[in-house]
């Protein structure tokens, strides 16, 4: 009988990607995927450790496993991503129902681990292996697509460092041939991944990120191309002239600030000051006056006081973000925050972080109004979730569109949809055609 596996995946975009990989790479060993975890044979939980809450989620469903491994024979039960490679062999003290942990350097490698000849894999193989051709990719639309791996800043608050290692880019030639693999497969929007994109440097060639984008960008069949991380200190030049030259690629640029104040960016070891940030922004603007920015923010990091908050919120305010993602910040296991004095009071950031929320929304409402009766470009995604007789995109800058069209909105396509409404999170509107 075919085996059955089922995996739950926690965190970033890099994570997903990775599900979509031992996916794709146990479909091929015969392996059928489940949607309920009761019925499979391998359990797979593809963990984040960003942040403590992330952390805890994975325990508790641990938890939960237990009986489930005692009532099924033969249940084994896998635990990869960024916990895995945190907590090593420590996750099976506490769970000694996990038959295996696996790092994220090692999701090319899930045959010697399911075999059984290494049950705790938390190494960064120099060869990290890529099976593109396997990838279960679960849109027909998209592909996202690694470019780079691990990261060598060393911001004080983050864990990434310690769960991905240092950084390692993927060949340009391997990237242009998964990109061209998956756009022959159907797929015309294509995101490349990195926990720091602009970082990209090809091993062979020296190329830099904005040699590979406009590679990718002049693909035949690319109609939209995606990136994310970006670190601002990364910004160059060759990176907006791709941007600025190739018209498929989006006026969409995530760019996170964590903070406002140059106080709490040196603090955070962000290698860029608050007027350093927005002198890039406004740099990609000159070239690019169309674009649109995202953000993540971190409120209450040790030592942030009102004043320093209060530059974030003017910030905020100055670049008018089109999304943004906050966090309370939340102590890392062997990060060089741990050592700084200044801890913020929970109720403190709470309150910090409601405020940024109640400012973002009224800018986002603000963009979203302006909308209303322009004609923006849509990519087709499929049906509508909310109602089956509309159909569902996204436009250049990311946002949800539900729209009504006269005929069939093929998945693919890219159409002008005329917006006419604005709801909390996403847009309506009536395809042109
Ligand atoms: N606490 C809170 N937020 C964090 N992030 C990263 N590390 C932490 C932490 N220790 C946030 C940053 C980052 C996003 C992916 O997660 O804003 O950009």
């Amino acid at each position: 009988m075919t085996k059955t596996f089922f995996i739950a995946t926690w965190g970033c975009q890099m994570n997903d990607l990775d599900s979509q990989r031992l996916s794709g790479s146990l479909k091929l060993r015969g392996y059928r995927r489940v949607d309920d975890e009761t019925k499979a044979d391998l359990i797979l939980l593809n963990t984040c450790s960003i942040r403590d809450k992330a952390e805890q989620k994975v325990f508790s469903h641990l938890g939960r496993l237990r009986e489930l491994k005692q009532q099924r024979d033969g249940l084994r039960i896998g635990v990869c991503g960024c916990v895995a490679q945190q907590e090593g062999e420590a996750i099976r003290r506490r769970a000694p129902w996990v038959d295996f942990v696996m790092g994220p350097g090692n999701v090319g490698y899930l045959d010697e681990v399911l075999d059984g000849a290494r049950s705790i894999a938390i190494d960064f193989p120099e060869d990290r292996r890529y099976d593109y051709l396997t990838v279960d990719r679960p849109s027909a639309t998209k592909a996202q697509v690694t470019i780079i791996e691990g990261c060598n800043k060393n911001c004080t608050f983050c864990i990434v460092p310690t769960t991905r290692g240092r950084e390692v880019s993927r060949p340009f030639d391997d990237v242009l041939h998964e990109a061209r693999a998956a756009v022959e497969s159907g797929r015309v929007e294509i995101e490349l991944l990195g926990q720091t994109v602009n970082a990209y440097r090809c091993p062979a060639s020296g190329g830099d990120f904005g040699a590979l984008l406009a590679a990718v960008a002049e693909i035949a069949g690319v109609a939209r191309l995606r990136f994310m991380t970006s670190h601002p200190a990364e910004v160059n030049d060759s990176m907006i002239a791709a941007m600025r030259d190739h018209a498929n690629i989006s006026r969409y640029l995530h760019l996170p600030v964590q903070s406002g104040s140059s106080k709490v960016l040196r603090r955070m070891k962000r290698l860029y000051t608050r007027e350093r940030y927005l002198e890039t922004i406004a740099r990609i603007r000159a070239a690019i006056p169309e674009i649109h920015f995202s953000t993540d923010v971190i409120v209450g990091f040790p030592g942030e006081t009102e004043e320093d908050f209060a530059e974030t919120l003017s910030l905020v305010e100055e670049v008018r973000y089109g999304s943004m993602f906050a966090f309370k910040y939340s102590p890392r296991p062997g990060t060089p925050a741990l050592k700084l004095g200044g801890a913020v009071d929970d109720d403190v950031a709470s309150e910090r972080l409601t405020r940024l929320f109640a400012l973002h929304e009224r800018i986002k409402q603000e963009q979203f109004e302006s909308y209303r009766g322009r004609v923006l470009d849509v990519l087709v995604e499929g049906a509508s979730k909310h109602d089956p007789a509309m159909f569902a995109g996204r436009t250049d800058d990311n946002h949800v569109v539900n729209f009504t069209a006269k005929g069939h909105a093929v998945p693919g396509s890219m159409l002008g949809v005329r917006i006419d409404a604005a709801q909390h999170h996403t847009l309506r509107g009536e395809a042109l055609v």
